[in-house]
């Protein structure tokens, strides 16, 4: 019933009455105030004025229920499973590795946020997406950092037509960054048993501590308007699908000049650093495997995206 009556005020343009509420459902106009009640418990903006009715406005609600309203998926998100709060969404997928593939996991507050390389990603309520999707692709291991490739271009499709992408996933406006994906997997030497595909979007972080705030930005900051985090998320999914679906027709070069539009680094001076070892070079290119090509000392090596970090020569891009 409260699903019907959020789609009433969603489809309404201003104020509906309780009375016509009441008629459409066939339910009284107490019983319409005990829902709008608990909707409003549950974070939905309904204003309610006397003799005019009830008005619904943008609500950041991260439900599974607001997050495929409107959603245009075969398969991805089509199940997802929703947590106020978890350790981690990779870890939430893992202990649900059995659950059907493109399955979204999806937490207001991570406790244990995991970021590349061992760091911690901080993960506070309200303010961004941390997601994982569980992925069962038939593919070899080697091909799974290609994956994330596509898991980070699906992002920057998905939240502006200027973001773009630090090699390999970080996603970044303004030079900062906005997202990052954790890729982790299950697998045997020559196939795969499953992949968690962790994204996490800074949405509506207000500010930085200052050790940060040079290296990392919002949607909020960049756009000053607060976003409802659902619509991202939806768009996300439906931007991955399409890369994805592409991806295990075709391989990566379904997908890999769009990558190269959006990177970066190509033709910027970048410091890699491979196994603790450090060099400066040229970024001259993503090759057509999806390795970042250095030029160093007259010679170009290409560097494949599960071993490297990439920082820019004098900040972060
Ligand atoms: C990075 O740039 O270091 C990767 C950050 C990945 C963060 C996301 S948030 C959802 C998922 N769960 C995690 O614990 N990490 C990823």
């Amino acid at each position: 019933m409260k699903t019907k009556i959020l789609d009433i005020l969603k489809s309404a343009e201003g104020y509906t009455s309780g009375e016509k509420i009441s008629e459409a459902l066939g339910i009284s106009r107490n019983a319409v105030w005990k829902h709008i009640k608990r909707l409003k418990e549950e974070g939905y903006n309904i204003t309610s004025v006397t003799n005019r009715g009830y008005m619904l406005s943008a609500s950041d609600i991260l439900s599974p229920n607001e997050i495929k309203d409107g959603l245009n998926t075969r398969f991805i998100a089509q199940n997802i499973v929703y947590r106020d709060e978890t350790d981690s969404t990779n870890n939430l997928a893992k202990r649900h590795c059995d659950m059907p593939d493109g399955t979204l996991f999806i937490a207001d507050i991570q406790t244990g946020g995991k970021g590349r390389l061992g760091r911690a990603w901080s993960s506070p309520g309200g303010e961004g997406i941390w997601m994982s999707v569980l992925l069962k692709p038939d593919i070899t291991p080697q091909c799974i950092s290609q994956i994330t490739l596509a898991a980070g271009l699906a992002v920057c499709r998905a939240i502006s037509d200027s973001a773009m992408i630090k090699y390999p996933n970080d996603i970044v406006m303004n030079k900062k960054k906005v997202c990052g994906i954790l890729t982790e997997l299950s697998a045997e030497i020559d196939a795969v048993n499953y992949v968690m595909c962790g994204i996490g979007i800074n949405v509506n972080t207000p500010s930085f501590p200052p050790e940060l705030s040079d290296k990392a930005t919002s949607l909020f900051i960049e756009t000053g308007e607060k976003h409802c985090r659902a619509p991202i998320v939806r768009r996300v999914m439906e931007e991955f699908e399409d890369i994805y679906d592409g991806f295990i027709k075709n391989g990566i070069s379904s997908f890999i000049d769009e990558y190269r539009s959006r990177c970066i680094n190509i033709g910027r001076t970048v410091r890699i650093i491979v196994n603790r070892a450090e060099k400066v070079g040229n970024c001259v290119g993503i090759d057509d495997n999806g390795c970042i090509l250095v030029e160093t000392d007259g010679k170009i090596n290409a560097v494949s995206s599960g071993e490297v970090s990439v920082r820019g020569l004098l900040g972060y891009v």
